[in-house]
């Protein structure tokens, strides 16, 4: 032994002993995720050493520009994941269509998803970013997967996680029993276990959100957020903290470890688009992850675990974190569709206001 820790491959045997019948493929693709997850955060600690920090010219399926990162992310995941026999296809948030196998190698029994570099607008900053991953069963094991094939709501996740390059290197994970995080050994090129079974604090006093939307949101959350900002002397009666990374994985991170809500919420900038983090990508990994932990993942009216997915790149409202906090905002929500009229003149004057604008 090493250390009295375990590493990530020890920990996944112990996992897999509890199901006798496994045959090891879910820990060989979790393993080679894991590598793809050390190289991208190689190449991000090398920064502006290297020509890869910048934009990549192109823009992607969602309509963002692509950052050079992005794009060497996204080769990193595919290229290690795609030899081992585990996977019948790939989606990820850089690529229009699903990722067939190439012919070469076998098609195995599983599905993986992935954000290969979240937060990517913060490169150029040396802020945190990260990797984001969900692993489902295909629905034809043994052959290519196609796009419906994807579209299972966030309850069929086998296992999910993400990888945050940060001051140090950590893999968070679930196989469906509590989430765990291990720090990488860059001296061994080794994750270690570090934290077992976390648990979000049910009660917190931080909300994360991008309050320059505010003019967009719907009243439930103009309410909740305002009720933080009163602080002590509100309804509240506490202070509250505000952080934005603009990293989802960071703030989840933050989250996981010491409490917290964060919204991405719907809003009326362009009502076609319901919010603005990937249900596939982003949403239901996270939203595992925050579940395994004690706490909820939202949509403000339905839990994201329960979306059925119609669309490869579908977004979502997002709101997740300390179970009391967004039982609250989920309650916003249901107070503000039981009684629209209400709720918007009583939380926010302007909102009735502005009403008067469309008579006549
Ligand atoms: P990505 O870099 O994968 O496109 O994701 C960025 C996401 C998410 O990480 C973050 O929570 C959010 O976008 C930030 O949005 P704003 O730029 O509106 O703050
Ligand atoms: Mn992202
Ligand atoms: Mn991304």
């Amino acid at each position: 032994m090493l250390t009295e820790r375990s590493t990530l491959a020890q920990f996944l045997i112990e996992e897999r002993r509890r199901h006798p019948g496994s045959s090891g493929e879910l820990n060989a693709l979790i393993l080679d995720v894991a590598l793809a997850c050390k190289a991208i955060s190689r190449r991000i600690a090398s920064g502006g050493l290297t020509d890869l920090i910048g934009k990549q010219g192109a823009v992607n399926v969602q309509g963002e520009q692509q950052q050079k990162l992005d794009v060497v992310s996204n080769d990193i995941f595919t290229r290690t994941t795609e030899w081992g026999g585990e996977l019948a296809g790939m989606a990820s948030e850089e690529m229009d269509d699903v990722y067939a196998i190439p012919p070469e190698f076998p098609r195995g029994k599983y599905l993986l998803t992935f954000d290969p570099l979240d937060g990517s607008s913060n490169i150029d900053v040396n802020v945190s970013v990260g990797s984001i991953f969900s692993i489902m069963r295909a629905a034809a094991p043994g052959q290519d997967a196609v796009a419906e094939d994807f579209l299972q709501p966030g309850t069929e996740q086998v296992a999910a996680g993400y990888a945050i390059y940060g001051p140090s290197t950590l893999l968070v994970l679930t196989v469906g029993r509590g989430v765990h995080a291990f720090t990488l050994d860059p001296s061994l090129g080794e994750f270690f276990l570090t934290s077992h079974d976390i648990k979000i604090p049910e009660a917190a006093a931080e909300f994360a959100v991008n309050s320059s939307r505010r003019r967009f949101w719907e009243p439930a959350i103009t309410r909740y957020i305002d009720e933080c900002l009163q602080g002590v002397g509100g309804p509240r009666e506490k202070d509250f903290n505000m952080r934005w990374v603009a990293s989802l994985v960071a703030e989840a991170h933050r989250i996981l470890t010491r409490g917290g809500v964060f919204m991405y919420p719907w809003d009326s900038q362009d009502p076609e688009v319901d919010g603005k983090l990937r249900l596939l990508y982003e949403v239901n990994p996270i939203g595992l992850l925050i579940e395994q932990a004690g706490g909820l993942a939202t949509t403000g009216r339905e839990r994201v675990l329960d979306v059925k997915p119609t669309d490869l790149h579908q977004r979502v409202p997002f709101i997740f974190g300390s179970g009391e906090e967004v039982g609250r905002i989920i309650r916003y929500h249901a107070e503000q569709d039981d009684d629209p009229g209400d709720s918007a003149e009583r939380v926010n004057p302007l909102y009735g206001l502005r009403g008067l604008f469309h008579v006549g």
